[in-house]
């Protein structure tokens, strides 16, 4: 090359800002022979031009690996735009390519849910799925919600005009669990099941309020069950999942399907004289809970003079948000990637 055809630093500069702009990889613009290449044209300049030249080139190097660091920055910190998965595809259009799954990970409540299913599982529970659309008898009936009480609009949700309900809760899944799973009890043995699922709610939205959430009921009977099991098994869960002694506190309340019921709380564990996540009060308001109803077991056919059980119900968004400090509910199902990306 002669020294008219060697590119200038000021083309090299040029060029590679230009295409900086335009790569996906950033970084590879370092590697562009075209820098290498004024680095090599020093040996072959007049001894007197080498210095000038060679800091101009060095120069080079470093404005670049600056505007290389910039971009990397940026892209890091730029909102993604969430992924429409309700998006129609055009029939007739080439399907698009999936990412690969290597790119994908587990939604923060699929990893939450995880967790909190493997330590019942060590306490002995079994876990039955619920299901996302059910019947009146099971989502109200069974659970001693007489037709018409006013408890019934506790649980607005959606309904098809076949008069199928998309569950508002995982308490729809109570009578068939006792009922499959009552031949334990014949056996000396209690029944102990978790069941997690979706629940769906008519909701006004906010920042604690979604449409569609996950809970987890529980479910135990057996001989001389008392609400200190209740209380020492939920205890248990919360200190196992958050990894820290808690002290706890319930509450009295009122659900058709548990007498006495009861609303279970924990410390905040966020501070010790009152925070904003829970309201300046100490105690976050967790879940519901109770001893079963005998008309609830009575209608499993389960004798509630010799058995009793407890039972609770509790949204999983909800502990991850404190484990987590999550403010806003409505984050799980916003598919902002800039959101799933921190778990
Ligand atoms: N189903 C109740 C709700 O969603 C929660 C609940 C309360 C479940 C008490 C229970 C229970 O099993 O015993 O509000």
């Amino acid at each position: 090359m002669t020294a008219e055809t060697m590119p200038t630093i000021e083309d090299v500069r040029t060029k590679l800002v230009v295409e900086l702009e335009q790569t996906d990889s950033p970084e590879q613009i370092l590697k562009r022979p075209e820098l290498k290449q004024l680095y090599s044209q020093i040996s072959s300049l007049p001894a007197e031009e080498r210095a000038e030249f060679g800091q101009g080139v060095n120069q080079l190097k470093s404005e670049l690996e600056q505007l290389v660091a910039a971009r990397l920055a940026a892209a890091k910190t730029a909102a993604k735009p969430a992924i429409d998965v309700t998006a129609p595809t055009d029939v007739n259009a080439p399907l698009p390519q999936p990412l690969p799954t290597s790119q994908g990970s587990l939604h923060p409540v699929t990893t939450e849910l995880r967790k909190v299913t493997d330590i019942f599982m060590r306490m002995g529970f079994d876990v039955v799925e619920s299901r996302l659309i059910d019947d009146d008898y099971h989502v109200f009936g069974s659970l001693n919600f007489p037709d018409d009480h006013p408890a019934r609009d506790d649980y607005d949700t959606f309904m098809t005009t076949d008069g199928l309900i998309a569950p508002p809760h995982t308490s729809t899944m109570q009578n068939r669990v006792l009922k499959e799973y009552k031949s334990r009890l014949e056996n000396d043995g209690p029944i102990s099941v978790v069941v997690p699922g979706r629940v769906f709610r008519n909701e006004d939205l906010d920042a604690r309020h979604e449409h569609t959430f996950t809970q987890v009921e529980g479910v135990y009977v057996g001989r001389g069950v008392t609400v200190g099991n209740l209380i020492a098994t939920l205890t248990t869960l919360l200190e196992e999942y958050y990894g820290q002694k808690l002290e706890t506190r319930i509450t009295p309340f009122y659900f058709p399907f548990t007498e006495p019921s009861f609303e279970f709380s924990l410390s905040c564990p966020f501070c010790s004289e009152g925070c904003s996540v829970c309201s300046y009060e100490g105690w976050i308001e967790l879940l519901g809970c109770g001893m079963i109803h005998p008309n609830v077991l009575r209608e499993a056919g389960i004798d509630s003079e010799e058995f009793t059980g407890f039972a609770w119900g509790f949204g999983v968004e909800r502990l991850v948000m404190m484990k987590h400090n999550i403010e806003d509910i409505r984050h799980f199902h916003s598919s902002k990637l800039n959101f799933l990306e921190q778990f």
